[in-house]
């Protein structure tokens, strides 16, 4: 079976990837310099799938190690990279850290890739790339208008993408598949993976999880007079393993070369937005336990709202995500009790 490489396959929506691909039969090779994930996670995807994937501890950006890597595995016929930092307000502090890293590992992995003969790269992008969009583009599809990045993180992905396209210009055989995700959540239903955010999350689910385990005194509901229904943001979470699945489409809609352009985008969501206090009533109505809130003030640079016209995913990938939001919850908290036994 033919090998797919996966960049930050021990990473969040990674290690759920490398699961899907290999319950489909895939082999798979993930590296990591596990900057911000543990080894552990292979264990837990092997006790999910029943083999272990093959591992390369390595740096992206480092040419010697990836040319190495894709030496010695001469069977990859395709890569998922996944591998960045996405820590938002860390990258407005340290805007070099990200536009190095994240910029630099996909220029080798390119690199690399053709060196090594390997032509398609599934590529992680983001629904930021959107910024807020007008009310003519929600919920959004992938002709919305790209507009100026609100991070040196949201750069990184809008310039990652152009990379990607100029490439592709100038290499005929290069086939790329970009993935605009839109907020990922939840954790594997095994409870064997899930997010494992570093210090105070700064995303919704894991502060939601953590104060409902008592880590956090209360969650601090950022805004409650934006122009929504119940006055919170609206986003469209969409759960880790549906965006998985939607990894395995991609590579095999590049492998049986059915792309109808070198460079195709889709945007992964639901279709369904749902607010900040819709989540929160959800996530205690489901588990049962209370979460402890307070509404304060608006975060800086948080967008009111967006959400996904998945169509294109659905039609043209056959993909679609459809587990229901309390199973979603769900598998966060059963995840956030297991890491905290
Ligand atoms: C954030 C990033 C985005 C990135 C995405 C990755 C910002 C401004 N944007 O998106 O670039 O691609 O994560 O998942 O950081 N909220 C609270 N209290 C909290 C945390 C969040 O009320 O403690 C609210 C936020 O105001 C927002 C919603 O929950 O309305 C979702 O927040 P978050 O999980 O941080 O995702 P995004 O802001 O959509």
């Amino acid at each position: 079976m033919a090998r797919i490489l996966v960049t930050g396959g021990t990473g969040y929506i990674g290690s759920h990837t490398v699961v899907e691909l290999m319950q489909k039969g895939y082999d798979v090779v993930i590296v990591d310099n596990l900057s911000n994930s543990d080894q552990a996670v292979l264990d837990g995807i092997a006790a999910i799938v029943g083999t272990c994937p093959d591992f390369v501890q390595g740096d992206c950006c480092d040419t010697a190690a990836m040319d190495a890597l894709f030496a010695r595995y001469n069977d990859i016929v395709g890569v998922i990279h996944f591998a960045a930092s996405k820590a938002v307000n860390e990258s407005v502090e340290q805007p070099l850290k990200y536009y190095r890293n994240n910029l630099m590992s996909l220029i080798t992995v390119l690199e690399q890739m053709k060196k090594h003969d390997v032509h398609n790269i599934v590529f992680s992008s983001s629904c930021t790339v959107y910024g807020q969009p007008s009310a003519e583009h929600l919920p959004v599809d992938e002709t919305a208008p790209i507009q100026k990045a609100l991070s040196p993180y949201g750069n990184t992905k809008q310039i990652n993408e152009n990379i990607i396209r100029d490439e592709a210009h100038a290499d005929a055989q290069l086939r790329a598949t970009i993935l605009r995700y839109f907020n990922p959540i939840g954790a594997h239903p095994s409870a064997m993976i899930g997010e494992l955010p570093n210090g105070v999350p700064q995303n919704l689910l894991p502060f939601v999880t953590q104060t409902a385990i008592g880590l956090r005194k209360e969650l601090k509901v950022f805004g409650d007079d934006y122009n929504t229904p119940d006055g919170s943001c609206i986003r469209d979470y969409i759960y880790v393993v549906d965006l998985a699945k939607a990894h395995v489409k991609a590579v095999e809609r590049m492998l049986a070369n059915q792309a109808e352009e070198q460079v195709e985008v889709f945007n992964l969501g639901t279709g369904k937005g749902l607010s900040v206090l819709e989540i929160l009533n959800t996530f205690m109505q489901v588990t049962g336990v209370n979460v402890p809130y307070q509404i304060v003030g608006r975060r800086e640079g948080d967008i009111e709202q967006v959400w996904a016209k998945p169509d294109k995913a659905n039609n043209v990938l056959g993909w679609k995500a459809d587990t229901p939001i309390e199973d979603v919850l769900l598998s966060a908290w059963k995840w956030e009790q297991k890491i905290r036994k």
